[in-house]
């Protein structure tokens, strides 16, 4: 399942709809990366720019304009090179933006400052994401001096620069059926490369191997790059929130930690398991778990809407304390705790993120100083966790150098919510029973 090319075009025809009158807006592509002397990493388009082309290619440049029926989509494109494609494979050029991608208009990129200073005289305002983009920043200012030096013939500079992300990151906040769909499928392929990951996982493997598996798994069904760099943290590693080191041996009656989702159509997949390297929880490990466990579906059940997103969080946070309460970890009243933070130590992150095109995606969390009311249409992480230092000295030594998360990929519907990435076992008995039938089934 792909996103159509009507799709992209839907979106561009919001968008247009809710730009002031008489503006012009300027997105970007991507362009390709230096890793190391002449080799680049693989290219990933830009996702704003993404989710209203659905082109691939690096450098290009959106333009939209308001007015008329329905706005004006123009791309400025790489150009067709008989050369440079035996190198670097096809190009759609500027025929192709126009029959394949459904654009109003199409350049060579060659005529940017031709055509862009252009296109901007007589505008009243020129949105783009100021700032991002140090190279498209350098070519607007160059643009807009071009028309400057022009002004005693007539032309005339937009009074204002409006940052597009209100607009574009809205939009993209708010899923369409096929954007779901894609969504599933990345879910559901990276819970399967989790569940491989648990039945192969023993004493004496490598955290590297662990992410082998994962990436294996994703990339043999299509799914050829992580969403982001999968964190696989054994014992004291887990602790460590964003460790991608993956270098150490899984021991004997530790917990690994893994955090990893795959991208399909540059849709993202975002996942956290924590399960016994030897299949089988410790008494502590256990306790540790549940609570993590409980709070994370009881974060999940409030999830419907018209709940606040702040809500979510502050649930995790009251769980997790009184739980921490209850095995010592923490030690008052829980009012007070949670007023002063006492958790922090332990669970120092917040309960999710939106999820979509991009891992931690885009849109605002907050109307003016208010936690938004959840949507449908809205996806979303829910990813609590307890994390003990190894150092800790408060905390009883059979805590020490714990670390659980448990994530999954949330979104909100009309009724309620839907779990996209309920594929993984999560409960100490699934988890145990998953491992148990090992490499064999
Ligand atoms: N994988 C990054 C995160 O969970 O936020
Ligand atoms: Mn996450
Ligand atoms: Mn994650």
């Amino acid at each position: 399942m792909k996103i159509c090319i009507d799709e992209f075009r839907q979106r561009r025809k919001q968008l247009l709809r809710q730009l002031p009158e008489n503006s012009i807006a300027l997105v970007p592509a991507a362009s390709m990366k230096t890793r190391n002397r002449d080799a680049e990493y693989a290219f990933r388009q830009d996702s704003d720019f993404y989710y209203l082309t659905g082109f691939n290619e690096p450098d290009a440049l959106l333009v939209l304009m308001p007015g008329g029926s329905e706005g004006e989509s123009i791309l400025f494109c790489p150009p067709r090179d008989a050369t440079m494609e035996i190198w670097t494979g096809y190009r759609a050029g500027p025929e192709g933006c126009i029959h394949d991608f459904g654009m109003d208009q199409a350049f060579n990129l060659d005529q940017l400052d031709e055509q862009m200073p252009a296109l901007i005289n007589g505008k009243a305002a020129l949105c783009y994401a100021q700032g991002s983009d140090a190279g498209l920043d350098a070519k607007v200012a160059s643009w807009l001096n071009t028309l400057r030096a022009k002004v005693r013939l007539g032309f005339s500079l937009p009074e204002q620069t409006l940052v597009l992300d209100k607009w574009l990151h809205e939009l993209r906040l708010f899923k369409s059926e096929a954007e779901l769909q894609v969504m599933q499928q990345a879910a559901e392929l990276s819970a399967q490369a989790h569940c491989r990951a648990m039945q192969l996982c023993c004493p004496g493997m490598m955290e590297y191997q662990l992410e082998a598996i994962i990436q294996q798994h994703c990339a043999m069904a299509g799914a050829r790059f992580q969403a982001y760099s999968p964190i696989v943290g054994g014992g004291v590693n887990a602790c460590i929130l964003h460790y991608i080191d993956n270098n150490a041996v899984l021991k004997d009656g530790d917990l690994v930690l893994i955090d990893a989702g795959c991208e399909l159509d540059n849709y993202a997949s975002d996942i956290t398991r924590t399960f016994p390297v030897n299949g089988h929880f410790s008494e502590a490990q256990k306790l540790l778990y549940q609570l993590v466990l409980d709070t994370q579906e009881a974060c999940i059940d409030a999830i419907r809407p018209g709940v606040p997103w702040g809500d979510i969080h502050e649930l995790s946070v009251r769980l997790l304390t009184q739980g921490l309460l209850q095995l010592g970890l923490l030690q008052g009243e829980l009012d007070a705790l949670i007023k002063s933070e006492a958790y922090k130590p332990f669970y120092m992150h917040r309960i999710g993120h939106w999820l979509g095109m991009d891992v931690h995606d885009v849109g605002r969390y907050k109307d003016a100083d208010a936690w938004r009311p959840l949507q449908p249409g809205m996806v979303m992480t829910v990813e609590p966790g307890l994390y003990i230092a190894p150092d800790n000295q408060e905390v009883d030594s059979c805590w020490r150098g714990i670390g659980i998360r448990i994530e999954d990929d949330v979104v909100v519907t009309e009724s309620g919510h839907l779990v996209l990435t309920a594929g993984v076992p999560k409960s100490i008995a699934g988890i145990e029973a998953l491992m148990r039938r090992g490499d064999g089934e």
